[in-house]
């Protein structure tokens, strides 16, 4: 038997790092297994960041290629060097992932690699490969992520079937792609390849693509990426996918027609969603209860059925997004330590970080006509506003909804410039409980993107004034 410790959070993801980091400020002697061999989780290593720097750099050459002349800034001879770019987002993951390092040691936070499993209530075992060691603890966290899920007849082999890892480490840009699921993988990863010079076309099985998101921004991004050059097959189920070796051969059903076609593609990218990372935590052995999706099941207060063993993150209900995780990783320690924590679910926003970026946080008007709940819409279009037309991003608009009797800001849903940063001034508008007139009455600065806000607020009480 070796060390023991208060917590012993398994997973070291965006929820398990940023739990460890909070239960080590309160006091508790933490542990944080993680067998990937680097810290952050898939967000770090395969995911939010990578992904982020590659939509990053594909925006800037696809500007200085094809929009920059007509501004007045003539560049001749671009020209792409894929794997400088590729080295470029390696190096902003290294840092990164380094970083949490620096700041588990900065907290005195025990780094264990390798794979952590239960043993009982209070002992984990280490597996590092060569020894299997356990150690006692008075409290865990279950923060083990989640996975890409496949699809029948597919093995995905990285180099031709991609998943969001594969896709993220394409030696060169292929002719065509295939995405399969028009969610937020398959839209950003698509807007990447595309802007790099390949013919992205999404199969969605749906009628729609960004399933939960606000209707008419999900009808608004789709045709704004028809404008960029993606294509789209919706209402259409894949069925199969034959690896050719030279190419890949797609058989989807069309859910209108019924009828079964054939796509013929370089490559494909399989983004049809995610799954929680259950496996190896000898979990039935304890008896930790799951729910129908194969979540962990937890209470309130991320408790599972066993009294001092939590679990955070992708492994449990709600959006699989780092952030969500992280608040839940906070909340976790805190209540370790006898305070409150808590996570507000209504205010978790979502982004997705394409070209106009969309950005959500709040109830859809989908979701409020269910809930019979009456309310009003203020729009207001980037094509009004000074700052975007300047910058020729006029595409989108901010669209707010506020309770019909209280005002009360409900849900705030843009497709526009900079939107994923703007959503957060939504956000803590929504946790302070502002009404549209609170938002309508606060001075934002011109010329920004932000008065967009504004002006939509405004229009929630049929007064903008710039449309
Ligand atoms: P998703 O759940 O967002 O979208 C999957 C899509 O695949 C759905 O539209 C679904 O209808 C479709 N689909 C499923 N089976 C299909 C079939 N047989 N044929 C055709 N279409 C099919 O999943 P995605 O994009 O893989 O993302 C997984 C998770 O990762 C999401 O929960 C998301 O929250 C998270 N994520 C968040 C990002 C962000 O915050 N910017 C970026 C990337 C991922």
């Amino acid at each position: 038997m070796s060390d023991s410790f208060d917590l012993i959070v398994i997973g070291g993801g965006p929820g398990g790092y940023v739990c460890a980091i909070r239960a080590a400020q309160l006091g508790m002697k933490t542990a944080c297994i993680e067998s990937r061999g680097s810290l952050g989780g898939t967000c770090l290593n395969v995911g939010c960041i990578p992904s982020k720097s590659l939509l990053n750099l594909s925006e800037s050459y696809h500007k200085v290629k094809n929009e920059y002349g007509k501004q007045g800034i003539e560049v001749d001879n671009v020209k792409l060097n894929l794997s400088k770019m590729m080295q470029q987002k390696n190096k902003s993951v290294g840092v990164l992932t380094k970083g949490v390092e620096f700041l588990f040691k900065k907290n005195k936070i025990s780094y264990l690699k390798g794979k952590g499993s239960l043993v009982s209530k209070n002992e984990v075992m280490l597996d590092d490969g060569k020894a299997k060691t356990t150690y006692k603890t008075k409290n865990i966290v279950i923060a083990t992520g989640s996975s890409p899920t496949t699809m029948p007849g597919a093995i995905i082999d990285e180099q031709s079937i991609l998943s969001s890892t594969g896709i993220l480490d394409l030696k060169k840009v292929p002719k065509s792609l295939a995405v399969i699921g028009g969610g937020y993988i398959g839209l950003e990863m698509g807007s990447v390849w595309s802007r790099l010079g390949a013919e992205v076309i999404v199969l969605e099985y749906l009628d729609h693509i960004l399933p939960g998101m606000d209707s008419e921004i999900s009808k608004e991004f789709q045709k704004i990426l028809i404008k960029q050059g993606f294509k789209f097959k919706l209402n259409s189920k894949v069925l199969n996918i034959k690896n050719n070796k030279e190419s890949i051969d797609i058989e989807y059903e069309d859910n209108v027609k019924k009828n079964i076609n054939t796509l013929n593609t370089e490559k494909v990218l399989i983004s049809v969603g995610r799954k929680p990372n259950t496996e190896g935590l000898n979990l039935s052995k304890l008896e930790i209860k799951k729910d129908k999706k194969g979540r962990i099941q937890i209470d309130k207060k991320f408790r599972t059925n066993i009294n001092n063993i939590f679990a955070i993150g992708d492994v449990v209900k709600g959006p699989m997004l780092a952030h969500k995780a992280e608040e839940e990783g906070i909340a976790v320690a805190e209540i370790l330590s006898g305070q409150s924590g808590h996570v507000n679910y209504n205010v978790i926003p979502g982004v997705i970080y394409t070209s106009p970026e969309v950005a959500t946080v709040g109830k859809t008007e989908d979701e409020l006509k269910k809930e019979n709940i009456s309310y009003k819409v203020g729009k207001f279009p980037f094509l009004a506003n000074s700052r975007a037309k300047v910058n020729n991003e006029t595409d989108g608009f901010v669209k707010i909804i506020a309770d019909s009797k209280t005002d009360r800001v409900l849900g705030v849903h843009i497709i526009g410039p900079h939107s994923g940063d703007m959503i957060a001034e939504m956000a803590l508008a929504m946790e302070f409980g502002a009404s549209s007139e609170d938002i309508a009455r606060t001075c934002h600065a011109h010329p920004t993107h932000t008065e967009a806000i504004k002006e939509a607020a405004l229009a929630v009480d049929k007064r903008p004034i710039h449309f």
